[in-house]
């Protein structure tokens, strides 16, 4: 099987659950990455912390003079949608998912937004009309490599990523990039449960593995670790689950809402003791 069908089977294989179950436990905007709290917001505020998030992403590729935006695993969209909430004068805004249900919705929420488009593509396969102004991309990258990729292997996948990057932005254009990280850590103590359960085929880098694939392709402007804001996020999005346990339920099964629920526990427990981290990095065409 070729790395783009395991990919594709398995984001699937997460999101097949349906958008109606996340609905019940993500924000309103239907966010599905870790939130920014800037200091003085409440802490149980995840609408206000997920719009945070989202505009420093935007301001990190400088939306308000932007023309084009490329979302790299957009989700449900809510990143294309706050970007034209900023600037109405953005003429190109493209989403790649490899979730049909997330492309679907995308395309439903923008109609009549017809800046925004939506595609059920890889990266890989992604060719520009034209250089973007800015990337974004956000929550994905944990997707890139496979737990059965050698150094080598992982670190040519992420260099190829930002090859790409490179070859669809403008001169001096910006990508701004989240991801979850090892911190503190052996990779091979990773978590059989998430593979296996939860993200099958997929796995984290370390910090040092981004910054070296990026070496030579794009400069890095700006790197931040926000882990307690995932810690913050995955416990809101138990507590938020919990109290709709009973129509969770009805919408997947006990055996997948139970499985929700240790995957948030342990992922807030593994960002508040620092095994894992969440980096937001800014790097920039030269
Ligand atoms: C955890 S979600 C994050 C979604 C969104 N950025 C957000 O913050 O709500 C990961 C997204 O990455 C997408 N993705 C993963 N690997 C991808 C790839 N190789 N090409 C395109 N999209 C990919 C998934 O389909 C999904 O939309």
């Amino acid at each position: 099987m070729s790395d783009r069908q395991r990919s594709l089977e398995a984001i699937q294989f997460h999101y097949d659950v349906g958008n109606e179950f996340y609905a019940l436990w993500l924000d309103r905007r239907m966010v599905y990455s870790c939130a920014m709290w800037p200091p003085g917001m409440l802490a149980n505020d995840l609408e206000a912390a997920q719009v945070a998030k989202l505009d420093h992403h935007l301001d990190q590729v400088d939306i308000s003079t932007a023309s084009s935006i490329l979302d790299v695993g957009c989700g449900w969209g809510a990143l294309l949608i706050r970007a034209l909430e900023r600037n109405e004068r953005l003429a190109s805004l493209v989403g790649l998912t490899l979730s049909k249900e997330q492309c679907d919705h995308v395309n439903r929420v923008a109609a009549g937004k017809p800046q925004i488009a939506c595609r059920l593509e890889n990266w890989l396969d992604h060719r520009a009309a034209s250089p973007y102004d800015g990337i974004v991309s956000v929550g994905a990258f944990e997707h890139f490599a496979t737990p059965e990729d050698d150094d080598c292997q992982r670190l040519e996948k992420y260099r190829a990523f930002f090859r790409f990057c490179k070859q669809n932005l403008v001169p001096r254009g910006r990508l701004s990039l989240q991801t979850i990280a090892y911190l503190d850590m052996d990779r091979k103590d990773a978590s059989n449960f998430m593979e296996a359960e939860i993200f099958p085929n997929s796995d984290l880098p370390y910090l040092a593995e981004v910054v070296k694939a990026c070496e030579g392709v794009l400069e890095i402007t700006a790197v931040r670790n926000d882990r307690f804001d995932y810690a913050r996020t995955c416990g809101l999005w138990l507590q938020r689950l919990k109290e709709r346990r009973t129509e969770a339920i009805r919408l997947a099964s006990e055996d997948v809402v139970r499985k929700f629920e240790k995957y948030l526990a342990l992922s807030s427990v593994g960002f508040y003791q620092g095994k894992i981290c969440l980096l937001r990095l800014t790097a920039c065409r030269t």
